[in-house]
């Protein structure tokens, strides 16, 4: 108090009394009232009143105690005002195109609008503490693997293709016409051969860059804290994440039990229908068909047949769906490409559903149905139910707003499977990258049965959102040619592509194995942000493109000459 101050930031509100002129300042740290009353120079006095939002002043003058009445318990500084004795625009500002400040519970403008003028976005407070938030995570993750004695390398940017299951962002090369460089889906290969080379601990701050379908929860260039390490099998990689994930929920204010739960990515279809289950919910998935099989249910047996199974949800106070709220179930499961829903309530001895007659209060006790209950059931393929029951299960947890068992669910799934059929076409894919090891266990039916073949493979779940994946690497070039040769490649295809990375596992190559963290999705977890872009300074929109700078744009003529390009209408 009575501590003199000089000020700079930009005008939030004012308040014109008449006698006195409020102006809220506001910078990163946050907002402080300047008052300049009768008291204050003429000067002051007249600049205040002719300030618009979002100018920028310097203030210099006292720090006071504000009167008791007047004192803001919501603001930080709320007890206290600066009087003014000297004030000065130093950068006036046009009428902002958005607001940055908002009376309560005025909503935000347009996402789109706020795009295109993101340095008035980023101005809100909201943003600035996302940002900050996100500054301070990445500071703990550096410090984290540092002290795990990890080293911190940067690999190219302009390289060679690395798959991740996205299509790659390429750069024509000027002086090599008709090549490209291809932005990197993720440091992968990179990081493997930095294993060769003998950096033991390696981890980067990583941007990637995938052109796939965008989502809420990606964007076309992201950040991944990226590790990987040698002579270490799954249980030291888990151990380093668990480390750098507990530390990043430390850093916002959340203490974490290690070690996290497992479950094998089997048991998570199973159960949850997902491979990233939301684990704060007891509710799951169980295999009614020897218990519905028996009903001579018309649709089901229809249905039942070339390992289709009844699998279904004993939803406790179920009962209380509306009707409506099961036909939008059952149109999504159709959409699915599910059969659609059947489902049963039970209220006292009343049995009701779309095949509610069917069944009696006995078979529902055995399914856990109880009164006040209802079964939720899909029939069909795995393939099919699994991810319709995923559906249900989050929309019947949200409409009938569960309580959480808990805040926080980390889990770890693993035994992924090596491959996934391509839905189309049936053939094999990889379901996380083709540098992942087989299981050892499995590897004798590699090529006799590559589907049954598990992957060391592992994946960091939270809340129902996948936070990140890794493995441990196939180091045997021999193993490594057989699973580009199952993913259709043929010898001289992958000595093309992936050449390099075999001739490093050719040279002595240590065991190893990473992980790499989605790190803009635990930054919008932290935040309790609806969307990646509420955590990136300058992000894309869903069709990939950045309103803001305007990007992509066309190319001077004389620029896709020089790249000798023809763009064809
Ligand atoms: P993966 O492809 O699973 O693994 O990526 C790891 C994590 O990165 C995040 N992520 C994304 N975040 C935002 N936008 C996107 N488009 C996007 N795509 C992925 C996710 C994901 O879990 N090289 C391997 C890791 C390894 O094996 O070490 C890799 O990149 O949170």
């Amino acid at each position: 108090m009575g501590q003199r101050v000089r000020l700079g930031g930009w005008v939030h509100r004012r308040r014109d009394l008449g006698g006195i002129v409020f102006i809220d300042l506001r910078d990163r740290a946050g907002v402080v009232q300047v008052a300049a009353g009768p008291t204050a120079p003429a000067e002051v006095r007249r600049v205040a009143g002719e300030l618009t939002s979002e100018t920028v002043v310097e203030v210099e003058g006292q720090v006071t105690a504000r009167p008791a009445n007047m004192k803001n318990p919501e603001l930080a500084t709320g007890d206290v005002e600066v009087q003014a004795t000297k004030l000065a625009v130093l950068g006036p500002a046009v009428t902002p195109a958005i607001p940055v400040a908002r009376g309560k519970g005025e909503e935000l403008p347009a996402e789109e609008l706020r795009l295109r003028h993101r340095h008035l976005d980023l101005r809100r407070p909201e943003m600035q503490g996302n940002l900050m938030l996100r500054h301070r995570l990445l500071q703990r993750a550096r410090r984290t693997l540092s002290d795990l004695e990890f080293l911190e390398i940067e690999t190219p940017v302009l390289t060679k293709p690395t798959p991740e299951g996205a299509r790659d962002y390429l750069v024509p090369a000027r002086v090599h016409p008709g090549e490209f460089y291809a932005l990197p889906q993720s440091p992968q290969i990179y990081k493997q051969l930095l294993m060769v080379s003998g950096f033991d601990r390696y981890f980067q701050l990583a941007r990637c860059f995938r052109d796939e379908d965008l989502r809420n929860d990606r964007q076309p260039e992201f950040t991944q804290i990226d590790l990987e390490a040698s002579f270490v099998g799954m249980e030291d990689v888990l151990g380093y994440v668990e480390a750098v994930l507990v530390a990043l929920w430390d850093e916002a204010g959340h203490k974490i039990a290690r070690p996290f739960p497992r479950i094998t990515w089997r048991e998570a279809m199973e159960r949850y229908g997902t491979d990233k289950p939301d684990l704060r919910y007891e509710l799951s998935i169980a295999d009614w068909t020897a218990q519905v099989k028996p009903l001579a249910v018309p649709f089901v047996e229809s249905t039942l047949k070339d390992g289709a199974r009844v699998r279904g949800l004993a939803v406790k106070g179920g009962g209380g769906l509306s009707r409506k709220d099961v036909d939008q179930l059952a149109e999504a499961a159709k959409q699915l490409g599910g059969s659609g829903l059947a489902w049963v309530k039970r209220q006292g001895e009343h049995i009701s559903g779309s095949v509610g007659k069917h069944f009696t209060a006995e078979t529902l006790g055995q399914l856990g149905v109880g009164d006040g209950d209802a079964a939720l059931m899909a029939v069909g393929p795995d393939r099919v139910t699994s991810p319709v029951l995923d559906r249900v299960r989050q929309e019947v947890i949200r409409r009938l707003e569960f309580q959480p068992k808990a805040a926080h669910a980390f889990c770890w799934v693993v035994d992924f499977p090596l491959f996934e059929p391509e839905p189309e076409t049936g053939k094999p894919v990889f379901a996380h990258h083709p540098f992942t090891s087989p299981h050892p266990d499995d590897l004798a039916r590699l090529d006799t049965d590559p589907f049954s073949c598990r992957a060391l493979h592992y994946d960091a779940v939270y809340n129902g959102n996948e936070l990140g994946s890794g493995s441990i690497r196939i180091t045997d070039p021999a193993v490594q040619r057989r699973v580009f040769g199952h993913l259709g490649m043929s010898r001289e295809d992958a000595e093309a592509r992936f050449g390099f990375l075999l001739s490093g596992l050719q040279a002595g190559a240590p065991p190893h194995g990473g992980f790499a963290i989605g790190f803009d999705r635990v930054v919008m977890l932290l935040a309790g942000a609806g969307s990646l872009r509420d955590v990136i300074a300058f992000p894309k929109t869903t069709t990939a493109r950045a309103l803001f700078e305007g990007a992509p744009a066309p190319a001077a003529p004389g620029d896709l000459a020089a790249l000798h390009i023809e763009v064809k209408p």
